[in-house]
């Protein structure tokens, strides 16, 4: 791996979801990556606790991937898809879609899981118009759900910070489910807690309050990630998906953090055997090695809107530039083969056991007031400092750092999300090095 000066100016990057200020006083950079290992600019190895951001589910740099892309860079770097198309773009929608639960074959791509989110709201309210019920414009979300930062995406989204500074202009036609964390009934549920089924009937009352033929979709994480963690309670999306069929409603699952491995199935949707009538996708669909999301239809949703009008008219006013694009779409076909090849999705099964106990070893650790876990993902909730709330899990996830070690925070909970080809000595790092860290932490 070559070394590159560290740069000294800091000041023109503006970044995302970052205190700036803070991070520019005390970086943490990164400039290498090898399966699953980061290399910090300092040259130490930090292993990745997340997967880059929920992404990286091969490991980081594979060489299948590396090379697809340095291939695709040199034949054919770009093509639009606009009444154009290239070979890469339907060879990757193909393997998308024979992955999927059985119906959801078609796909459309984006460039990522924002994208995705707002295109499964618009393809919803198509849909509802091209059948003749254009009145069908309202959308449901659901509290403490994370559907990216689009206008649709903060719009259902149930996280206050993430739309309060444009709240004027947030999308008109929304209401939210309640979200389904209960830790007075749940804390420390090994898989899905028993508890909470009836959340989804709430849905029932947002319908009678706005009347069904008003309703466009549903959209829900199937397994909330960003807000921390949260596993849906047993029997809960069967039933929202028992509303939405009784109504009408279009049920999209926002599978951005949970496709392609992460619960030791290619989508959330077989894990819990609900499948949903759209569902959004991005980061693990090519390893998060080019920017590229997708939404996954079923069949009936893109033949409502293709067969609508005339042969020669475009059925959907939408889609991106970089829809499909070359690299992207080499990168998701090389991703998906070695998805299959090395059986990830069940080696994420086989792992989740060891994953699980790891985790909730630490539930006598200092501060931990929960541990909750699904698949190769795991959340522990630190009790909050008074008055100063993520703080105690900021200063931890900035010592897992120095002590070599990746993890995500989010308010007071530490988030977990390995890549699928972590080893057990690997989960073992990740957990006893949380342990020490917390044993410091005030
Ligand atoms: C469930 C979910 N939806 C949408 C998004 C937004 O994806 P992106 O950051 O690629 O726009 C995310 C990102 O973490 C996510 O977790």
């Amino acid at each position: 791996m070559t070394s590159r000066p560290v740069i000294d100016d800091l000041s023109s990057f503006w970044m995302p979801f970052t205190a700036n200020r803070q991070f520019k006083a005390a970086p943490r950079l990164i400039e290498g990556a090898k399966g699953m290992y980061y290399r910090a600019t300092d040259g130490r190895d930090i292993l990745d606790g997340c997967a880059g951001l929920w992404c990286v589910n091969a490991g980081h740099c594979r060489d299948e991937i590396v090379a697809a892309i340095q291939q695709q860079a040199a034949t054919l770097d770009f093509a639009p898809t606009f009444q154009m198309g290239h070979p890469l773009a339907f060879e990757a929608a193909s393997k998308v879609a024979a992955i999927m639960p059985d119906g959801l074959d078609r796909i459309f791509f984006t460039n990522s899981g924002s994208e995705s989110v707002d295109t499964a709201l618009k393809i919803a309210l198509a849909y509802h118009r091209a059948r003749g019920e254009g009145q069908r414009t309202r959308l449901i979300g659901r509290e403490r759900g994370y559907h990216g930062v689009g206008f649709g995406g903060i719009s259902v989204g149930g996280i206050a910070p993430n739309s309060k500074a444009f709240s004027g202009a947030l999308l008109p036609s929304v209401d939210h489910l309640p979200h389904t964390h209960a830790p007075e009934h749940n804390a420390f549920t090994k898989g899905q807690p028993a508890w909470g089924a009836h959340l989804a009937d709430e849905l029932e009352r947002i319908v009678a309050l706005h009347d069904p033929s008003t309703i466009a979709a549903v959209i829900v994480e199937p397994l909330a990630g960003s807000t921390g963690v949260l596993v849906p309670p047993e029997g809960y999306l069967q039933k929202l998906r028992e509303i939405c069929t009784k109504h009408g409603i279009l049920l999209i699952f926002d599978e951005v953090i949970t496709g392609f491995g992460r619960l030791g199935k290619a989508t959330a949707a077989e894990y819990f055997g609900v499948t949903p009538d759209l569902m959004t996708l991005a980061k693990a669909i090519n390893n998060a090695a080019i920017p590229m999301g997708a939404v996954a239809a079923h069949r009936n949703v893109y033949d409502t809107i293709v067969n609508a009008g005339a042969v020669n008219g475009i059925e959907l006013f939408h889609g991106y530039t970089y829809s499909a694009h070359p690299m992207a779409a080499a990168a998701a076909i090389a991703t998906l083969d070695l998805y299959a090849g090395e059986q990830l999705f069940e080696r994420a099964a086989s792992k989740a056991p060891k994953f699980e106990a790891a985790a909730h070893a630490l539930r006598d650790a200092p501060h931990v007031k929960d541990v909750r876990n699904l698949g190769m993902v795991a959340g522990i909730e630190l009790e909050s400092r008074d008055g100063a709330p993520g703080a105690r899990a900021y200063e931890a996830f900035v010592k897992c750092f120095e002590a070599g070690v990746l993890v995500r925070y989010t308010s007071d909970i530490l988030a977990f999300s390995p890549p699928l080809i972590i080893e057990d000595d690997q989960i073992e790092q990740i957990f006893s090095t949380v342990r020490k860290v917390l044993e410091t932490v005030k």
